[in-house]
């Protein structure tokens, strides 16, 4: 299984707070059956921007050099979360946007509150440049929880959306469950990860969502979800879609 959302680097964001936290977090991982995840700490995609992407790469090296003096047996590949600002189109144009594990995709996400028409237009000016895109915790945006066809719309545009695990175990509320609950159902998530903050909460066990799918969810589904499409993103290949999924709710 590999984590494709995982704010693990250390003292970088809201975050994993030190080195130690860190290192705990990718054993807590390694022991979920996770064996490799991308580290996506949040990039904000505006002036100040371009600094954090050295930044970013240095404490990923650092992390990567401490990981391989202990035994956690986990990979870490590097990457962001880019929280989309009206800015953000000309860094993408510019081919200033950090990817996923060196690949051409994507990870991205808005404040919860924006609207459809702001969201899809970011989104398609940057899917212009040539990114593909992978737009994180649809779940959580109000915009979708009113009107979850709007998330059909993205599938078929060909952005691939990623559930995070707390939305489906209702971490985040009634609201956010029962709409992550249903894009899963529709069929218009092609993965689901951690987006994992620390040891406490929001952790990088995924044990809890792999009880919760296999009592819940086809094995078909959740293979896709979990172990193909995080593969075919390493590749920079195409992500496979689910179909519509029949949950045992
Ligand atoms: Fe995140």
């Amino acid at each position: 299984m590999i984590d494709i959302h995982c704010h693990i680097l250390p003292d970088l964001d809201d975050g994993s707070a030190d080195m130690d936290e860190s290192l705990a977090m990718a054993h807590i991982a390694a022991n979920s059956g996770i064996e490799g995840i991308i580290a996506t700490p949040h990039f904000r995609g505006e002036e100040q921007g371009l600094a954090q992407l050295p930044k970013i790469l240095s404490r990923y090296r650092h992390f990567v050099r401490a990981l391989s003096r202990t035994d956690i047996p986990v990979t870490v590949y590097p990457g962001a979360e880019i929280l989309c600002l009206p800015q953000t189109p000309r860094l993408a144009r510019q081919k200033e946007l950090p990817t996923l594990a060196d690949t051409n995709y994507l990870l991205v996400e808005f404040y919860f509150d924006e609207s459809a028409e702001y969201m899809d237009g970011i989104l398609r000016q940057i899917g212009d440049c040539g990114y593909r895109l992978i737009v994180a915790h649809p779940e959580r945006y109000a915009a979708i929880q009113r009107d979850p066809a709007l998330a059909d719309r993205w599938n078929r545009l060909g952005y691939a959306l990623q559930l995070n695990k707390g939305s489906l175990l209702g971490a985040f509320g009634d609201r956010v469950q029962s709409t992550a609950v249903a894009l899963l159902e529709d069929g218009v998530i092609r993965l689901i990860a951690s987006d994992a903050h620390s040891i406490a909460r929001r952790t990088t066990d995924m044990r809890p969502l792999r009880q919760w799918l296999s009592r819940e969810c086809p094995a078909e589904a959740a293979a896709i979800l979990l172990e193909e499409n995080p593969k075919r993103l390493l590749r920079n290949e195409e992500l496979l879609p689910t179909g519509p999924v029949r949950l045992s709710l």
